[in-house]
């Protein structure tokens, strides 16, 4: 337990490969992933893990078929509605990461909002789902920001681009987790993962539960982080 990341994110990935192994339709993979999802959560909490961090829809899943957009679209919104009162309960502070852009319905919208406003005041774990999400749109965003404040060029540094972006309070991961064995970022928190520590697994993601959240910490442990420096 000496190391216990400070924050963790996740790519919740393989659903549909999960759902085409046993003959169903993708969205049935999305719904098996819930518990995956909620499992995850409880054993950040266990561990006293204060960041945990989600990748629930990208900016490029609008790409999808018509049908699986509104499939997740609905899903999200019910996920909210199923655990809000839990995580609040268990003092979780929900946040969103992502654009809110007119392909978001409406009500999915007030639904983040609420959820976001019951749940403001905790501060026990801050679970952040980034949902129509993309870490390029994430920059572009920042640098709009650096134009529309005016900024002259010897004015723009790092900090200028971080306090920019979606939440500058959150600290940078120290671990990233992705599911279903594929090896790579998929635009997920470029700026914030300058440094992360990345551990993929061949778990489906609606086969993931808290144990496997643990090993990931566990070989996270194992890793020397060194930052550019040398070995101590
Ligand atoms: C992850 O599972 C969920 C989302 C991207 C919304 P996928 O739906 O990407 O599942 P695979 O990768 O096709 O198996
Ligand atoms: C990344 O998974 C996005 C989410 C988990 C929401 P994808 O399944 O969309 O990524 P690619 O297409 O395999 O890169
Ligand atoms: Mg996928």
């Amino acid at each position: 337990m000496g190391r216990v990341p400070t924050h963790i994110a996740c790519v919740m990935d393989g659903n549909g490969r999960w759902a085409r192994a046993r003959g169903l339709p993708r969205t049935e993979g999305h719904a098996a992933g819930e518990e995956a999802m909620f499992d995850t959560v409880e054993g950040g909490l266990e561990i006293g893990l204060k960041w945990l961090t989600m990748f629930a829809f990208s900016t490029e899943n609008w790409r999808r078929p018509p049908d699986e957009v509104r499939y997740l679209m609905n899903f999200n919104e019910g996920i909210l509605t199923r655990h809000r009162d839990d995580l609040n309960r268990k003092g979780v502070r929900i946040r969103f990461a992502g654009r809110r852009d007119w392909r978001v319905p409406k009500r999915l919208l007030r639904h983040m909002d609420d959820s976001v406003a019951l749940t403001e005041k905790n501060r026990r774990m801050t679970l952040t789902i980034c949902f129509n999400y993309g870490a390029r749109a994430e920059i572009v965003d920042a640098v709009k920001g650096i134009v529309a404040d005016g900024l002259r060029p010897d004015q723009v540094d790092e900090r200028a681009i971080r306090s920019r972006l979606y939440w500058p309070d959150m600290p940078d991961p120290d671990l990233v987790v992705r599911t279903s064995g594929e090896f790579r970022i998929s635009n997920y928190l470029l700026w914030q993962l300058a440094y992360s520590e990345l551990v993929f697994t061949d778990v489906l993601w609606p086969d993931f539960r808290r144990e496997n959240l643990f090993e990931a910490v566990l070989e996270y442990q194992g890793r020397d982080r060194r930052y550019g420096g040398v070995k101590r």
